[in-house]
């Protein structure tokens, strides 16, 4: 069996790719690390969780008591642990020092101990070449992150690269594009809009929601690592975006045309401070191994907004009864809006 530890597993992206992994490879056994903060969920392993080619274990990657005997056993280690919402980051950074950067350098420390360790992908984000006006980064350009979140992702991605070159682990590095999907926590905008509409109330666009993403199906985020973990080459960094540039307003308006409800519902409110402008990733290395987005953004989309009308059962729970989210949105509702 090929050991593969996958960090922060039962969040969004790492229970796609868990899944994935466990159907693409027979030949795997997976084991999921996760703390399993509010962004966590033993549900988004629902389907996975009694296989007996996974194990799941509860821990911090940045105890090194806890993760330093699984990466040392690991052939593959696949890093997606992180705190991950802007909006949180600029509140208190705090926890994304501590699992971002502090944790990311406790595993790879384990990782120079590994002995059959093939493959680390630390998992970084096109957030970490900053606001692009124009263009698209390539993978050799400057990075200058300009929120927490990003700017801890970026000391985690070089702190990465510094451990292949110093200490020859076999990294390589990702930087994705925004993903979607199912299960993805009804934090972030295509989840928060879609449950929000669905129950007719309000979604909040940011500032003159004419900021920019470029959206990439987790299914081809998942398909992507997998061609990098055989194929990738170690110290290189690989962008993965999907291709679909969307102005905030024509998302929303795309999410609220899916469920069939009004456009009145999008509440202009205050913008997030330093909101990067555009993200936009130049993906041609990549393509030079084969890779190209499977998912239309329109059919993805639409399964995905249909996907959480489906499940009220996964995220209901969140939205109405998880006190400490409810407190989060109600708070972060009436500062943009007072
Ligand atoms: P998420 O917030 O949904 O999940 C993060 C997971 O990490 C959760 O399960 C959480 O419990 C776990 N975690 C947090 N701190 C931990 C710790 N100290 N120890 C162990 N587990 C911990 O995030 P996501 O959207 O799935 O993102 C996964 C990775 O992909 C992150 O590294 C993120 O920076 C990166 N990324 C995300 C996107 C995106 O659009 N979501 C795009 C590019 C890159
Ligand atoms: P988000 O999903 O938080 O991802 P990121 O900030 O990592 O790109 O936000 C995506 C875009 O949507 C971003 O430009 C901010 C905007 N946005 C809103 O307009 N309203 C919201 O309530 C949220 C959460 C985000």
């Amino acid at each position: 069996m090929v050991e593969v530890l996958v960090t922060g597993g039962a969040g969004f992206i790492g229970s796609n790719f868990v899944r994935f992994a466990l159907r693409q490879h027979p030949d795997w056994h997976v084991t999921t690390l996760d703390k399993l903060t509010y962004a966590g969920r033993r549900e988004n392993l629902h389907d996975v969780m009694a296989d007996p080619r996974h194990t799941f274990v509860h821990g911090d990657i940045a105890d090194a008591a806890v993760a330093g005997p699984l990466v040392e056993r690991a052939n593959i280690v696949v890093h997606f642990a992180a705190e991950t919402h802007v909006d949180r980051s600029i509140q208190a950074a705090g926890e994304f020092i501590h699992t971002d950067v502090v944790g990311t350098f406790v595993l790879l420390e384990a990782a120079r101990r590994a002995t059959s360790l093939r493959r680390f992908v630390q998992i970084s984000t096109d957030e970490v070449y900053g606001s692009v006006p124009t263009g698209a980064s390539r993978e050799t350009d400057e990075l200058k992150p300009r929120n927490p979140y990003s700017a801890s992702k970026a000391a985690a991605d070089r702190l990465a690269y510094s451990y292949w070159a110093t200490y020859d682990v076999p990294v390589i590095v990702t930087r994705a594009s925004n993903n979607y999907g199912p299960y993805q926590f009804p934090e972030k905008v295509i989840p928060l809009f879609a449950t929000n509409a669905i129950d007719d109330i309000q979604v909040p666009l940011y500032g003159d929601g004419l900021n920019v993403r470029d959206w990439l199906h987790v299914d081809d985020h998942c398909r992507a690592l997998d061609l990098l973990i055989e194929q990738g080459t170690s110290g290189e960094v690989y962008n993965v975006g999907g291709g679909n540039e969307v102005t905030n307003r024509d998302l929303t308006t795309r999410i609220l045309e899916a469920l069939g409800k009004p456009l009145s519902l999008i509440r202009p409110v205050a913008d997030r401070p330093g909101h990067d402008r555009r993200y936009c990733l130049s993906t041609a290395k990549l393509a030079g191994l084969g890779w190209h987005p499977e998912v239309a953004f329109e059919d993805g989309l639409r399964s995905t907004v249909a996907w959480y009308a489906d499940n009220p059962w996964w995220w209901r729970p969140i939205k109405e009864q998880d006190a400490a989210f409810k407190a989060y949105y109600q708070a972060q509702y009436a500062a943009r809006t007072s």
